[in-house]
């Protein structure tokens, strides 16, 4: 079975201004010095150049929270791949729940999204996840299975391991009430399993992040699950010392 590395990831969202960005990076780097996992912060494009120049010479990626699914095109108000990938950004988020509920993002789009990101060397990190009502109806499963068998259509077998995906039930997020270690459990192994469908064992090495009210007491006991590989975590990752207490979480 192949080591999966562990990768603990912050979602800004829209908060930072650049000089709370660049010294915000300043203190999380001695934090996480040495520490053998990735880690990143999903920026607001405005802090992605202060944050990228903060964390030179070290292994902290900065990663973009979104991007459109054309290279180029009369799409006002976007950025794209090339668009990131030319300014030095290693990854995207992309699908997040905010902006599929709030920014009309569709799976359709994600479709062309993860190919996109992936041909502009960049390493998405697709999240999914289902509605509270969709799990009270019993459609968690279908749910996951439509996100990611979307979302997946058109990534080749090379790539696939490339992918990172982002469990984060929606009603989890931003909410305080996280996911039970057996929900978290089932959700990830059943998005391994999809994957496994149509790739087969690479599916071992795709990294399966949980994401939800995640914070410095209950990430340890998350991250130990077997299909948990590491996080994606909002609030919590404002502040730098209580993010890298989550991050030393996932060791
Ligand atoms: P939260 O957000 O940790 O504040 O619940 C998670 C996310 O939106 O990725």
């Amino acid at each position: 079975m192949p080591e999966r590395r562990p990768y603990i990831a912050g979602n800004w969202k829209m908060y930072k201004l650049r000089g709370q960005a660049r010294e915000y990076v300043q203190e999380l780097l001695p934090l996480i010095d040495g520490l053998d996992l990735d880690v990143g912060i999903c920026a607001p494009y405005t802090c992605l150049d202060v944050c990228m120049e903060a964390a030179k010479g070290s292994k902290l990626r900065i990663v973009a929270q979104n991007m459109h699914e054309e290279d180029y095109g009369p799409y006002t108000g976007e950025i794209s791949a090339p668009m990131l990938q030319e300014i030095g950004v290693p990854g995207v988020l992309i699908g997040h729940s905010e902006r599929r509920q709030f920014c009309g993002e569709t799976d359709k789009a994600l479709q062309r999204k993860l190919p996109s990101a992936l041909a502009a060397g960049l390493e998405p990190i697709l999240a999914v996840g289902e509605l509270e009502d969709e799990r009270e109806n019993g459609e968690t499963e279908r749910r996951l299975r439509h996100q990611v068998q979307e979302a997946f259509e058109d990534v080749q077998a090379d790539d696939v391991r490339r992918v990172v995906v982002a469990y984060e039930p929606v009603w989890a997020i931003g909410t305080g009430k996280v996911a039970t270690p057996d929900q978290a459990q089932e959700a990830c192994g059943f998005i391994r399993a999809l994957i496994r469908d149509k790739y087969g064992d690479l599916a071992e090495h795709v990294r399966i992040q949980y994401g939800g009210s995640v914070n410095d007491e209950n990430a340890r006991e998350l991250l130990s699950l077997p299909d948990i590989d590491g996080a994606l975590v909002g609030g919590a990752s404002l502040d730098p010392a209580k993010f890298a207490r989550i991050v030393e979480a996932a060791l």
